[in-house]
């Protein structure tokens, strides 16, 4: 016997700090770093993005995630003892092991669950859903918490103008559980892939590495964020259009049949050129990108939650998730709310 997905609970939480343009373009002058206000939102449509104090523990990688967990849970009408399986997206995890995911049992107290944390930048989130889709599915199963969850900040080069003023920090959290098979609100169907070709596009070496390794010449500070910003462009834009075009074909949808669209919030730009290649109008196009900056995978959980609290998203409707990182990894996902 087999089973559905339906995700029954959605939570977001973000650090306190709240960061503008103004304000970073001001401490980045001091580094003797040149931006401003209007570079920002006009390459990028980013307006402000929060950064987390590390010092306080509601706002570490795990505690950010645990805040958004416990929303989630309240949504679904679970308590953390309900939860089977944690899987946590994170590429900026405080420590190399134990993964986020078991920091996260211990602070909510999901003391039955096994929890594991998954690498896929900011496409982790998707891959989680996916990933516990499979275990729903096989009655392994029965609730599961997955989680985005980021504390970017803390691993960017501030003197790279181009990519130290695209990130901010934040969790989405999202309860999946168990439906008949039939069930009118459920994840239908998923494109994932993944093209290690573009590996040296986006990295953060670790003090690990050997000299020689691409990923490790010298531009590349060690524990840093490096990229190709004007390539990842591209790459991104071919890639989240193939990708919703892929799981739509599959389903033997078209874009007319979407309610709305859940791109990862990377660059507004970024999301515009796809919608238009989709020929997705911007009204049914969830954003949040303008308001966090790009929150890796916390992106798509988060503006998820924003639309589902705010009744934006009503049962019955179709979303068409859509996510690329560093990777590169991509997927796109059919839900029916
Ligand atoms: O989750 C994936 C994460 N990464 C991404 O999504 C990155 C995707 N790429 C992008 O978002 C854009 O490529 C950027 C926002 C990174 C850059 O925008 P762009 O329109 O591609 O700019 P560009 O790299 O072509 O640079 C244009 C100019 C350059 O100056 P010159 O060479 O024309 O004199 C840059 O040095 O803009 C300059 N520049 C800046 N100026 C002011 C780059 N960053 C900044 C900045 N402030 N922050």
């Amino acid at each position: 016997m087999t089973f559905a997905t339906k995700i029954t609970g959605t939570g977001a939480a973000f650090p306190a700090r709240r960061v503008t343009n103004e304000s970073l373009a001001r401490q980045l002058a001091e580094l003797g770093v040149e931006t401003s206000d209007a570079w920002i939102r006009e390459r990028t449509g980013i307006q402000a993005r929060c950064f987390t104090d590390l010092s306080d523990a509601r706002e570490t990688n795990a505690g950010l995630a645990a805040a958004a967990s416990m929303k989630a849970l309240e949504m679904a009408g679970k308590s953390p003892r309900d939860i089977d399986q944690i899987i946590l997206g994170t590429c900026s995890p405080e420590a190399t092991l134990p993964a986020i995911a078991c920091w996260l049992q211990q602070k909510i107290g999901a003391t039955r669950a096994w929890a594991m944390d998954i690498n896929a930048a900011c496409t982790g989130f998707v891959y989680g859903i996916i990933t516990a889709a499979q275990f729903i599915h096989s009655g392994q199963t029965r609730t599961a918490l997955v989680v985005g969850s980021e504390v970017l900040h803390t691993l960017l080069d501030w003197k790279d103008r181009a990519s130290c003023i695209l990130f901010g920090d934040a969790a989405g959290a999202a309860i999946l559980e168990r439906a008949p098979d039939d069930s009118p609100g459920r994840i239908i169907d998923w494109h994932l892939m993944s093209d290690g070709n573009h590996a040296d596009l986006l990295y953060i070496p670790t003090p690990l590495g050997e000299p020689g390794v691409p990923m490790l010449e010298e531009k590349a500070l060690k524990g840093k964020l490096t990229m190709n910003g004007r390539e990842i462009f591209k790459v991104a834009v071919r890639t989240l259009t193939d990708c919703a075009r892929q799981v739509l074909a599959k389903q033997g949808l078209g874009i007319s049949d979407v309610d709305w669209f859940v791109p990862h919030q990377a660059n507004l730009r970024i999301l515009e050129a796809v919608a238009q290649r989709l020929g997705i109008p911007s009204d049914k196009t969830l954003i949040n990108v303008d308001r966090y900056g790009n929150t890796s995978s916390a992106t798509i959980p988060t503006v998820l939650d924003e639309a589902v609290r705010d009744g934006r998203i009503q049962p019955g409707q179709l979303l068409l998730l859509d996510a690329f990182g560093a990777g590169f990894t991509y997927g796109a996902v059919l839900i029916r709310w």
